[in-house]
């Protein structure tokens, strides 16, 4: 159970996580176990479609908001908050919140206008009739009113600025596990995790009151000032999140932040065509699908905390969505292991300063993924021929294998090997974190290094039943595909530019637009709402 060979800063955090009376700590094997979630997990950090693809994080970063980044905040007053608050990466989403009556704690967004097509865009007054009436149904109550102006904020950091990063739709205010890194394992609260293990919810909030008054959805007020109350044990500035928009939780908004401007806005009744408004919103969201942009925010992923990282049990207890970890299994035992574990790397990050320059762990599974990605779902989709496969498979492989003997047959074994370690050659994991990472690549590379020498051999050796070949060929390029759970395999082709690849962002969207994300203008109004489970 000791383990010998660690480097000292973490054998510290490892001590001290023993000392206090768990022996859970992270473990090579849970990483091999979760590798493609692991990998999935450094991908689609900071990512706005990868992370909504995996809404269920597992894993926590610490990132960095360098000097000089714009923020933004929308409420019903010219002055800045005064308690712990939101800040919006995206202009867009702040304006959202710019109304006459600071809406229930950054509940959710106004309600989204009906899809194109469904009524003529000019008729605004029965829009808005039907707009009242979503407003109750999004639980925003009696006490939103658009007739009033809002103020529209603009921040600027005045330095560098430390925030501790939730992955996945961490902003997401639901039941279906959007919550349980900041619920079950940072709070220490079950009230949200969808009423399932023990079955008795202890809170005056049951999952399914998506609103209680003064409190926000899912007491998400309540919510804030616990995780602030960690960020300033813990020397951080506030929490990062993902909704439908990358958002902060700062607490304290004098920390750091110079205010730019704070620009009165028209009431939002009086704003023009909003179903524009709203399509721009959502572009101006999609424009993040691959990453935050202009270097925002900073991982240092060498400091990263995982769930997958440890022998814990991550099975969703909802039997229909084995795909969705969920940490409403774990016990509170193991989930205070974690977060003290958390606690000690984030102590380890702060002794060590910038010291270190961070290995570029998500610029690896880009070269990875960009290797891949688009090939593997070529192969599968586009190719009928078995010579056209071949063709496509050598291209793949054949860079991998040293032809210099004439004769003597290449060494495949080998091959494979240089295949799997190929783009991790580039860096050189230092920390305990970063050898449970690398372990996670390893296995991803050498599980689609192998299958696509396997496929290279079966077609090789195909005699008469060519047809048969292709089709065992693809079979298993889909099992790879179906192990490696790229959010890339998701994305639609691209879009007309009127048009974005809509998928689910909380508050809105339906299940057909998770299954089955498509181009389009407008997350769908009619439907179940996706996050309703
Ligand atoms: C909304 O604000 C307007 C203007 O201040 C006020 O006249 C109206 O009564 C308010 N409506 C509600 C429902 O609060
Ligand atoms: C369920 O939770 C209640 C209240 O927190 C507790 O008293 C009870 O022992 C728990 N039951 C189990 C089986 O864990
Ligand atoms: C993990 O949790 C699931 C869901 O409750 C349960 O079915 C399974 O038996 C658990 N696995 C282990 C190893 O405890």
């Amino acid at each position: 159970m000791v383990k010998v060979n660690c480097a000292l800063a973490f054998c510290l955090a490892w001590l001290s996580t023993a000392a206090s009376g768990h022996d859970l700590a992270p473990s090579k094997e849970a990483a091999l176990r979760r590798a493609p979630q692991i990998f999935n997990a450094v991908h689609d950090a900071l990512r706005q479609w990868g992370s909504s693809m995996h809404h269920n994080g597992m894993s926590l970063f610490l990132v960095t908001v360098p000097t000089g980044v714009l923020l933004h905040h929308g409420n019903a007053r010219r002055e800045s908050p005064s308690e712990p608050d939101w800040l919006a990466f995206e202009i867009e989403h702040a304006e959202m919140f710019a109304r006459g009556v600071d809406r229930p704690r950054h509940a959710r967004p106004p309600p989204l206008p009906p899809p194109p097509g469904q009524k003529p865009l000019a008729d605004e007054e029965e829009e808005e009739e039907k707009q009242q009436q979503q407003q109750q149904q999004y639980g925003d109550g009696p006490a939103a009113n658009d007739s009033r102006s809002g103020y529209l904020h603009v921040y600027r950091t005045k330095r560098p600025l430390h925030y501790l990063y939730v992955d996945g739709m961490g902003g997401g205010k639901t039941t279906i596990g959007t919550l349980d890194t900041q619920d079950l394992l940072l709070r220490g609260d079950r009230s949200t995790s969808g009423g399932n293990g023990n079955g008795s919810s202890s809170s005056s909030e049951t999952p399914g009151s998506h609103h209680v008054s003064g409190s926000g959805p899912l007491n998400e007020r309540q919510r804030a000032e616990d995780l602030c109350k960690l960020c300033r044990a813990w020397n951080l500035q506030g929490v990062m999140r993902m909704e439908a928009g990358f958002e902060i939780i700062q607490c304290d908004f004098s920390d750091g932040l110079h205010q730019v401007q704070a620009l009165r806005r028209p009431p939002a009744a009086k704003r023009s065509l909003r179903r524009l408004v709203h399509s721009e919103y959502l572009r101006g969201v999609a424009e993040r699908y691959d990453g935050i942009g202009s270097s925002r925010a900073l991982i240092d992923f060498s400091h990263m905390v995982s769930a997958f990282f440890f022998p814990v049990n991550l099975t969703n207890p909802n039997p229909g969505r084995p795909d969705l970890p969920r940490l409403s299994e774990a016990t509170d035992e193991e989930l205070a292991a974690i977060k003290s574990f958390l606690e000690d790397v984030i102590q380890q990050q702060q002794r060590q300063g910038d010291t270190q320059s961070p290995i570029t762990w998500q610029g690896v599974s880009d070269m990875i993924v960009s290797r891949y990605a688009t090939r593997l779902e070529f192969m599968i989709q586009k190719i009928d021929e078995l010579e056209h496969m071949t063709a496509e498979i050598n291209v793949l492989l054949d860079v991998y294998v040293d032809q210099t003997e004439e004769d003597a047959a290449p060494s495949i074994p080998d091959a494979v090997e240089r295949c799997t370690t190929f783009y991790l050659q580039s860096i050189s994991p230092a920390s305990e974190i970063d050898h449970l990472i690398y372990a996670a690549f390893h296995a991803v590379t050498a599980t689609i290094c192998n299958k696509l020498f396997h496929v290279r051999d079966l077609i090789h050796s195909a005699g008469a039943s060519r047809v048969s070949v292709l089709s065992k060929a693809k079979y298993e390029l889909q099992s790879l595909v179906d192990f490696l759970d790229w959010a890339h395999f998701k994305r639609c082709s691209k879009c007309d530019l009127g048009e974005v690849c809509v998928i689910p962002m909380w508050p809105f969207g339906t299940a057909e637009d998770y299954f089955h994300p498509r181009c389009g203008h407008f997350w769908d109004v009619p439907g179940k709402r996706y996050w309703d489970e």
